[in-house]
Order: structure tokens, then sequence, then C-alpha cells
């Protein structure tokens, strides 16, 4: 295991996964980032390279569209491009796995994610929660369900949004190759998209039901394992202290610590899968 998670902390963790019954996994970027996706924050991370300022909100989105298609294109495809390629990486798997652990004993585990990659679901958890959307659910400009992409469709968006910036007319053919993700009302224009993915964008509320239920969940935890996450986007960043108010113990897993608790050093990737092997009762 990279890190330096004591023998003793993860012999604690170990047993305090072993004996809860309702656990609350609150994700973020850095669970992901062992399956080939930038997290934000992190040195040379996503946000370094496109100021959430300019490439966060839907006024810059629209800025960008009218002054620098290909840059607005670079900065999807950058988006978009790994989350269409990634499988779940061990990490994912072990969450999976102590889901299937847990239901067993009778109990239930839960993810709050802030990821929009569907990695959880495809892992195998079952009840997962995206507080801030996803990348694969159209919505319409009322935030009505139209439809789900799968994620060969978003490889072949990628693929598109890269041919886009290569001759004349960019704008335009910008507007063609994101037309299955992000439908604009006419070349040159970028005011209320007709449809677009559920993620969240800085300045909107976080998705619905997913944020209720994921409060829900957080306020009946007795164990919450955070994964991955800088804990710095809120109101997201409540759910930990929202768990650990109502009771719960919390473990923390990755390379930084942002909460208080029992902090395991590491990638999720390596950490996690020690986490939850069947650990020996001592
Ligand atoms: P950040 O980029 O802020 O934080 C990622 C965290 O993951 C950092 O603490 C890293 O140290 C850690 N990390 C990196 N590699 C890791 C690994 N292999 N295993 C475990 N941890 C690792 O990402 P988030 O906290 O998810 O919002 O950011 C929260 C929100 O900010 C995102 O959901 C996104 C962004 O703006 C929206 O898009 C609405």
């Amino acid at each position: 295991m990279s890190g330096d998670a004591s023998v003793s902390d993860l012999a604690t963790a170990a047993r305090l996964v072993r004996d809860a019954r309702r656990i609350v996994v609150f994700s973020g970027a850095g669970v992901s980032a062992e399956s080939g996706i930038d997290t934000f924050r992190t040195e040379g991370g996503f946000w370094q390279r496109y100021p959430p300022e300019e490439f966060g909100t839907p006024m810059g989105l629209a800025k960008l569209y009218a002054a620098d298609p290909a840059r607005l294109a670079r900065f999807l495809e950058e988006l978009v491009g790994p989350i269409a390629c990634a499988a779940p990486n061990p990490g994912h798997q072990a969450l999976a796995a102590l889901e299937r652990g847990i239901a067993s004993r009778g109990g239930a585990l839960t993810v709050i994610t802030q990821n929009v990659d569907a990695l959880h679901q495809e892992a195998g958890n079952s009840a997962v929660h995206e507080i801030h959307g996803s990348m694969f659910d159209i919505v319409d400009a009322e935030g009505r369900a139209l439809r789900r992409l799968e994620r060969p469709e978003l490889a072949r968006i990628a693929d598109a949004l890269a041919r886009s910036q290569r001759g004349l007319f960019k704008r335009t053919r910008l507007a063609r190759a994101l037309l299955p993700l992000i439908g604009l009302p006419s070349a040159g224009t970028w005011t209320q998209p007709r449809h677009r993915p559920s993620v969240v964008m800085f300045g909107e509320a976080l998705a619905e039901p997913a944020w209720q239920r994921a409060q829900a969940a957080a306020r009946q935890a007795d164990l919450v394992l955070v994964v991955g996450t800088s804990g710095l986007v809120y109101p997201a960043a409540t759910i930990p202290e929202l768990a650990t108010d109502a009771g719960a113990r919390l473990i923390e897993v990755g390379p930084e610590r942002a909460f208080d608790g029992i902090w395991l050093p590491g990638k999720a990737g390596e950490v996690l899968p020690a986490l939850v092997a069947d650990p020996a009762p001592s």
C-alpha cells in the first residue's frame, strides 16, 4: 500500500467497516484517478488548466463559445474523452464488494458521489446518489430526463469534438459534434441549451432527488467512508459532517486529509481493497 497508513489504523478501520450496518461512501474525483480521469484541484489538475470561472459556469461557456470555440472544444474533449474510455478500478470494485458483503449481513451501503462518470454503478454498486449529476443523463432545459447515453456514444462525441477543430467553420462544427450531448439553439449563441447532461455547474443547485436522498442516508449512517475528495466544494462537503453529527464514525482514504477521523493515506485503488479484504477478527 502506498502512503503511511499504519497497520493499527488499517486494522481499526477494517474493524469499523466490518461492524457497521449502514455505511455511506462519500466519493470525489480521486476515486476515479486510477481509471484515467483527472482530479480537479491537485497539481496540474483540471481546474488549473481550465479555470472554473471560465469553464465551470453556463455564462463562461457561452462566452467561450462566442469567442474561442477551439479552446472550448479542447476543454470538452478533455472532459468527455477520459470518461468515455474509463473502466472501474480496484477502488470502485472494492466498494462494490463491500456493498455485497454488507447486504449479506443485513446492512446497507450507499454511495454519495460528486463524480459524473458512472463508474460506481458500472463496478456494481446499486445505491448511488450522483449529487453533481451525470455526464450520461441528458435532460431538457427544465431539467427533465430525456435519455441516457452509453459510454461508446460518449467516445464518438469526444472523437467528433477533436475533428471539429480542424479546418473552417469551427463554431458550427463544434455545435454539430456536441449535438448528442448539448443541443445549442443556433450556431453563434449558447443561451439556454435545448438539452444537456445533468452535470451540475458552479452556481447551480445540486441534483435532485439525489441530494435529498444523500442527506437522509448520511443522517442514518453509522460509518462514513470518505474517498478521494478535497472536501472543498459546498454544499456537497457537508455530507461527512452530517453523518458524524448524527453519530457516525469517519474513515478517510486519499493522499491528503480533509476531515477528522481515521485517515488512511494512499491511493483509493490500493487502500480500499486492503480495507475491505475480509479482515480477521482481533
Ligand atoms: P478535487 O480535485 O478537489 O480533489 C480530489 C482529491 O482526490 C484530492 O484530495 C486528491 O488528493 C485526491 N486523490 C488524488 N488521487 C487519488 C487517488 N488515486 N486515490 C484517492 N484520492 C486521490 O476533486 P473533488 O473533491 O471531487 O464539481 O471536487 C469536488 C467537485 O469540484 C467536483 O465534483 C467538481 C469540481 O468542481 C462539479 O463539477 C460540480
